[in-house]
């Protein structure tokens, strides 16, 4: 833990609802130590109807910067001056940081996957992707991959209308936007996976099956699909290897699990409060601290 805490500490901290098993102070306590950066991150537990004067406060307490989390992530977003694109066109913003006036939001759950990605040599560009999952944080995954370039992108969910509906959204705003002429994104019922082609897909895993203490549950069994994943990248990391995970690579697939995704998110929100540029070495010594808490 760090050395010394004195007039001149800036201050960090997560605005959360709960906050208690959260892993961002490992990270950035980390960090700050690591680069001999005089700042401190803790855990701040906001009760829901507060969030307004808790950003409030946090400025006129000089705190240079945030992580929202759960249920804060939308809901913090009208109390700040800015947001970044990327976080805009998702709705959803996890790290806030001080400028003249307020806060600016940014999301870096996607770009911390994006970087977890490229760290792993998986390339979006002109892929095959899918994503399971029509939740928020599928949502946010399918806005990332149609962003970075993906050539096109099948959302499968349970609940049929959540996917359809995130799909037309995504198709209007990359058109919208110019960067793509035709639709990139179509839905489809889980069940359905028997009728995709027969190529191989990029698979992000962004439903919360398979989630600690649900270790046997995967939310497509069937072998067969398995055969068509190339890489298979899911957002959980507690079991450090899902179902999923065993499935993609028994089918000779290569798999990820998102513990990554949580290193870099909080690395790049790090990078972003300090202005600093944080190593390759760096941010492996903090992943090996963050494996070792995951395991208890
Ligand atoms: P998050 O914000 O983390 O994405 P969420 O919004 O609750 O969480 O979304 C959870 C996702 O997991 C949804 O896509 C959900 O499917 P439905 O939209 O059909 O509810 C999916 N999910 C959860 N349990 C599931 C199960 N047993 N089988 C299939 N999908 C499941």
């Amino acid at each position: 833990m760090r050395k010394e805490l004195n007039g001149k500490t800036r201050t960090c901290g997560l605005l959360g609802n709960p906050v208690e098993h959260t892993l961002s102070p490992l990270i950035h306590n980390s960090l700050a130590e690591m680069k001999d950066i005089n700042m401190v991150y803790v855990p701040f537990l906001v009760e829901i109807p507060e969030i307004t004067t808790a950003v409030k406060g946090a400025y006129a307490l000089n705190l240079l910067g945030m992580n929202a989390t759960v249920p804060f992530k939308s809901d913090v977003i009208p109390h700040l001056i800015d947001v970044d694109e990327l976080a805009a066109d998702i709705g959803a913003v996890n790290t806030l940081v001080r400028v003249d006036g307020g806060y600016k939001g940014y999301n870096t759950d996607m770009s911390g996957l994006f970087r977890a990605m490229q760290s792993e040599n998986i390339v979006l560009e002109q892929e095959e992707i899918i994503i399971l999952g029509a939740g928020g944080a599928a949502r946010a995954v399918a806005y990332m991959c149609a962003n970075y370039g993906a050539k096109h992108i099948t959302i499968l969910n349970r609940t049929l209308p959540k996917a359809q509906a995130i799909a037309t959204e995504i198709n209007e705003s990359m058109k919208k936007k110019s960067r793509w002429e035709e639709d990139c994104m179509e839905a489809m019922p889980l069940d359905a996976y028997t009728k995709l082609p027969d190529r191989k897909y990029i698979v992000i895993q962004s439903t919360s099956v398979g989630l600690h203490p649900h270790i046997d549950e995967v939310v497509i069994e069937d072998k067969k699909f398995y055969e068509k994943v190339s890489i298979g990248f899911d957002l959980i990391y507690k079991p450090a290897e899902t179902k999923f995970m065993k499935l993609v690579k028994e089918a000779g697939g290569k798999s990820y699990n998102g513990l990554k995704m949580l290193l870099y998110q909080g690395v790049i929100a790090f990078e972003l409060w300090n202005d600093v540029k944080v190593t390759e070495e760096e941010a492996m010594q903090v992943y090996a601290e963050l494996e070792k808490a995951v395991r208890v």
